[in-house]
């Protein structure tokens, strides 16, 4: 091959302060035509990332810290004007990473050969989404039968970060997000506790001569272990219920002493929540609403002014009585009980959530920039589960069944588009 795309790409005047790579300040042809190369061949990508602008929505897809490591690649990377601000992350940063900061959507849109976001694209950007482009975000398509259509629609190869396992059935992509989930809902039950925001005042870690606070926690997966860890750490007396004996198992050899480990059932829930300052919703039952482990009826067995957190109200709530909140408005009292209900909570912690999120993307970015999304399918089961529509086909089971389209296995689609 001759002069790289990305050779070319960086000595145009479009991008006037490039300043990474070699610059060949005598080409400055149209670098969208260049876009059509055979990518089999050409090794190295467009990247566009793209500020969020979902309502309440401070993450960024990717830090200066990724940018370096894809431009280090040998990629370019452009990076839509203040896309890492509510994160703490200046466009000063990005480009001194080696990227290319870019006035608004459009242009990224129209040059990025693959597109990363964090939460789905909004109507305003369907129209944008081009034919062969790559897009590489959260999507939940299962949830939107509009923009599945719309992805459909455009060509794209969508490859959604929820649906990324490993072989062992795990969710590299959600994971940090839970991570973050579970951290977080310890530290809103213990400002919730607080009487200025309607809690009964107490400490969860107690003081010397004063006994610590109980948290119950229904849920021992990565929400649960981790807000439990949090909860042990404040020297809370802390519950953990679940409903797997392999994982209470598991958990009673990795958890410290303060963490008491419960087989999930109706009375056990309905015994401990009399006891809990901190109820801890973190239940997940993949691929169905979560159950309502505790009712309305169990509310008048409970400590005025205790604290649910809600963690699994992304997937209807485990509480009876819970409905989504968001960050502007957080709470409501039901019986005397604080209900916290934020469906996005990582969103509050957007620096933590950026650095974790990046941390898992990254590798994937890395890989289907490197060998193409075609390769990367072929190659890599974890991202072949993640490509849920490629060029028209919906390639994710979960997706086709939720709206009955057809579906095609995501190796077929590949391999079809090879021609
Ligand atoms: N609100 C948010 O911002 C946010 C962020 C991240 C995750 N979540 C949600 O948190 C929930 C938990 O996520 P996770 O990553 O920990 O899932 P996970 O699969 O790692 O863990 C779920 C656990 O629930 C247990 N479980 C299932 N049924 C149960 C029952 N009847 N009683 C007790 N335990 C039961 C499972 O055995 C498993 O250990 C999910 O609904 C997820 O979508 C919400």
């Amino acid at each position: 091959m001759t002069a790289g795309i990305h050779e070319v790409f960086r000595g145009s005047n479009f991008f006037s302060n490039a300043g990474v790579g070699k610059i060949n300040k005598n080409v400055n042809l149209e670098f969208h035509a260049l876009l059509h190369l055979n990518h089999q061949e050409e090794m190295l990508m467009i990247i566009g990332i793209l500020k969020e602008i979902k309502t309440e929505e401070n993450r960024v897809c990717m830090t200066p810290a990724g940018v370096e490591v894809l431009v280090h690649n040998g990629h370019t990377v452009l990076v839509e004007k203040e896309a890492g601000t509510g994160s703490g992350f200046g466009d000063p940063l990005y480009k001194k990473s080696g990227a290319k900061i870019i006035d608004g959507p459009e242009k990224i849109y129209e040059n990025a050969e693959m597109i990363m976001h964090v939460k789905e694209p909004m109507p305003l950007e369907y129209p944008l989404i081009k034919e062969g482009q790559i897009i590489f975000t959260y999507l939940h398509l299962a949830a939107s039968p509009k923009l599945t259509k719309a992805l459909m629609k455009s060509g794209a190869i969508c490859i959604a970060y929820e649906t990324i396992q490993k072989a062992n059935g795990s969710l590299p992509l959600l994971t940090p997000m839970s991570e973050v989930a579970g951290r977080m809902a310890v530290q809103e039950g213990a400002k919730y506790l607080e009487m200025s925001h309607g809690g009964h005042g107490v400490l969860l870690g107690g003081v010397p001569g004063v006994e610590p606070g109980t948290v119950l926690i229904i849920g021992g997966g990565v929400v649960g272990v981790n807000a439990a860890k949090m909860a042990c750490g404040l020297g809370a007396k802390v519950y953990l219920v679940d409903s797997s004996l392999d994982r209470l198992r598991y958990l009673s050899d990795i958890m410290p002493g303060n963490c008491f480990l419960m087989m999930s059932s109706t009375p056990t829930i309905r015994e401990l929540v009399a006891k809990a300052d901190v109820i801890i919703g973190a239940v997940l039952i993949p691929g169905a609403k979560a159950p309502k482990l505790v009712t309305r009826e169990m509310l008048p067995l409970m400590k005025k002014g205790a604290v649910m957190v809600d963690v699994a109200i992304d997937q209807g709530g485990c509480f009876e009585t819970s409905k989504p909140t968001s960050h502007s408005k957080p709470v409501y009292t039901v019986d005397g009980i604080v209900h916290y209900c934020v469906s996005n909570m990582p969103g509050a912690l957007a620096r933590t959530s950026t650095m974790a999120l990046t941390n898992a993307t990254l590798p994937y970015a890395l890989e289907i920039a490197e060998k193409g999304w075609r390769t990367a399918v072929m190659e890599n089961p974890e991202i072949r589960s993640g490509a849920n529509i490629i060029r028209g086909k919906v390639t994710y089971r979960g997706v086709a069944e939720a709206f009955g389209l057809e579906y095609t296995e995501a190796a077929e689609a590949a391999s079809l588009d090879a021609g």
